[in-house]
């Protein structure tokens, strides 16, 4: 018999043993809801085999396994009784159309509670704003109970069922999920589960010398361990701490902390922590999640020897959270955000695994080309990286509320005849605004010079040269600021995925450098861009025709809106072209029987496309820009203003 036939045969014994006493234990439940039993009944079984084998292969040789095989299936029925009827409705339209975020309808917004709008109750009131927008999908950053000082803005989580009572209540989760859904808003939290704050119960009780807990984490007695470890390890805060483990004199103990000294990381070898996780991640769902963003997927498994990210079993445990999804919450998706070498962020999204994920090359490519003002490396990387797997998109952003790290792979940077160290060096100093001539001003993020490695803070606008246009008065530097943020914007809404707004960029809001004099803000420059908003701010600059905020704001409005009016924008089958201009990136959509030519001038100088290469990409002889309503034909070149982006589509089928 084979390997494989064996498992199939293992896995539908185990049913056939644990689906009885299944019945048994919800026996009450399963009479009260009939029709809901036996939906649950039939997921599980078609969804069993898969679920089964991951958990086998990551589980089996542990004389528990059985037990915990026994926990997760009761915690999967649980949870799927206590799931809200409007949940369990969207479940079903949701599978119904299980492509559904491909629409060239969605548009993400990423915002803090706090900072945003103070409460969960004041971002309700905020409801009309975020449909003038036109957003679909909204990502509130992390929300759950954290540690009153540093949290690592609030990814070091210290419960996963309370909510940080500063903003509200889990309650108040809930009712805010569903009346956003009726309203065509899909919430998106995170899930921050590679580690939980020292704070966290489990925490506390592997502090207090309890065994069962001690082993959800890596503690270790002296630097035998963690030296092993570490020679393989690469550094994710130097600045903050060197090496990935931090001494706790409380138990005197080594404690694995990738990110900071109070973030633990989890032991998923555990069956018990997968198990646990498995609870809280289902107690998330039911809370009205639709889109769950799987933090820092790439650090979740450790093996000796290896630099501990981008294992095999990192795959594994996040393929059997899919699976179990599928099972107790079939309308959530997850999104991964795995900000690491272009391979490993694609080896995450599938169907099966993250049907969503950050597009980080992306992101970094279009600010690289922006400084350079060629889209060589950009349009080279995009050709032979963009497609995905068929049933899954691209989130694509331009900031988020981390910092930029160049993240393109050095071959494809030496195939155009670019020094991949020199370049990210160049990179860093001009956008941090040391290079000389730069437009831009950001702030290095943690800078080693070790190693030089060095990433970028800033806010989109201060990045694109609005800050230092608006501090030197300098009217046409604003404008191609100005010019620059829109294009940018132009591309993410265009190219193929959800576009990701993190809000505030949607009014060019500048840099806020007063984080410097907070005492657990002052070593993480990631602060400088994420300001509290302003309203009173926004609705003055929103109605001052002379601002440069009111225009990004007004022009954002309106480019949105004409994404949502464009078929072709659907899905995220993207044909890069050719277009003979090392300053124009170029590409064609295709959806709904329709063909948009994008075009994009990344110099400040007017550049031009032939009419050759236009007759052969445009779509036809006679055709029309839709953000600039102007008519044009493929006789004459096409001339592109400095920074101007165009979406060209045949004239019959124009606006
Ligand atoms: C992710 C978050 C980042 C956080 C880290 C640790 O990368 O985006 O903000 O510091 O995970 O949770
Ligand atoms: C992420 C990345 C790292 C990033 C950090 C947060 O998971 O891997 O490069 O900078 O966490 O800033």
């Amino acid at each position: 018999m084979t390997d494989v036939k064996q498992v199939q045969q293992q896995a539908a014994l185990s049913l056939e043993r644990l689906w009885p006493r299944l019945e048994i234990t919800f026996r009450d439940d399963a009479n009260a809801a009939p029709t809901d039993w036996c939906v649950f009944e039939r997921r599980l079984r078609h969804e069993w085999e898969r679920l089964f084998v991951l958990l086998i292969g990551l589980y089996g040789g542990q004389y528990d396994f059985f037990y915990h095989l026994e926990e997760i299936l009761g915690a999967m029925a649980h949870s799927w009784l206590a799931r809200p009827t409007w949940l369990k409705q969207l479940d079903a339209r949701r599978e119904a159309a299980p492509t559904w975020f491909q629409s060239q309808l969605m548009v993400g917004g990423v915002c803090y509670v706090d900072l945003f709008a103070g409460t969960l109750h004041g971002l309700r009131d905020r409801l009309l704003y975020f449909k003038k927008l036109g957003i679909t999908y909204l990502h509130l950053m992390p929300l759950f109970e954290s540690p009153e000082s540093n949290s690592d803005g609030g990814y070091a989580v210290s419960s996963y069922r309370r909510v940080n009572p500063r903003l509200g209540t889990i309650e108040e989760l809930a009712e805010l999920a569903h009346e956003f859904q009726e309203h065509g808003i899909s919430l998106v939290l995170d899930f921050v589960f590679n580690h939980t704050s020292d704070e966290h119960e489990w925490a506390r009780c592997a502090k207090a010398g309890d065994h069962e807990y001690e082993r959800f984490y890596f503690l270790f007695p002296d630097r035998a361990m963690p030296d092993a470890y570490e020679h393989a390890l690469r550094e994710i805060f130097p600045t903050v701490r060197h090496g990935s483990f931090t001494w706790r004199e409380d138990i005197s103990k080594w404690v694995w902390t990738t990110f900071n000294s109070f973030q633990w990381d989890l032991n998923y070898a555990n069956p018990a922590v997968f198990r646990a996780m498995t609870q809280e991640m289902l107690f998330i769902a039911n809370s009205g999640v639709e889109i769950l963003r799987l933090d820092a997927v790439a650090f979740i498994w450790k093996r000796l020897g290896t630099n501990c990210e981008n294992q095999p079993e990192a795959h594994q445990i996040i393929q059997a959270f899919n699976s179990i999804t599928r099972i107790a919450a079939p309308g959530m998706l997850f999104k991964s955000e795995a900000i690491v070498h272009p391979d490993d962020v694609l080896s995450y999204i599938s169907t099966r695994e993250c049907q969503i994920s950050y597009n980080p090359l992306l992101m970094a490519l279009l600010w690289e080309s922006l400084a350079t003002r060629e889209v060589k490396l950009l349009d080279h990387s995009m050709r032979s990286r963009f497609q995905l797997p068929q049933g899954t998109a691209w989130v694509n952003y331009l900031r988020s509320h981390d910092d930029i790290g160049w993240t393109f792979d050095d071959n494809d940077a030496r195939w155009e005849w670019i020094d991949p160290a020199g370049h990210r060096s160049f990179l860093n100093q001009f956008y941090i605004g040391r290079f000389a001539g730069s437009f831009a001003r950001g702030v290095s993020f943690q800078e080693n010079p070790a190693t030089g490695d060095a990433r970028v803070s800033g806010t989109l606008a201060s990045l694109a040269g609005l800050e230092q246009a608006i501090q030197v008065a300098d009217e046409q530097q604003i404008e191609l600021a100005v010019r620059r943020i829109l294009m940018l914007h132009s591309i993410i809404l265009s190219i193929g995925g959800i576009p990701l707004i993190y809000l505030g960029d949607e009014f060019g809001t500048l840099n806020e450098y007063s984080f410097a004099s907070d005492l657990y803000k002052a070593d993480d420059s990631r602060w400088v861009h994420r300001p509290k908003a302003d309203w009173a701010w926004r609705k003055r600059v929103e109605n001052d025709p002379s601002s440069p905020h009111g225009h990004i704001f007004t022009e954002l409005v309106r480019l949105i809106a004409l994404r949502k009016q464009q078929p072709a924008i659907y899905g995220n089958e993207t044909e890069f072209v050719e277009t003979g201009n090392g300053h124009l990136f170029g590409y064609i959509r295709h959806g709904g029987g329709q063909r948009l030519f994008v075009i994009a001038n990344f110099s400040e100088h007017p550049q031009e496309m032939d009419a050759d290469r236009l007759r052969v990409y445009g779509p036809g002889f006679s055709f029309t820009d839709m953000i600039t309503s102007h008519i044009l034909t493929s006789e004459r070149p096409l001339r592109l203003e400095p920074y101007q982006c165009m979406w060209l589509v045949a004239r019959s089928a124009g606006l």
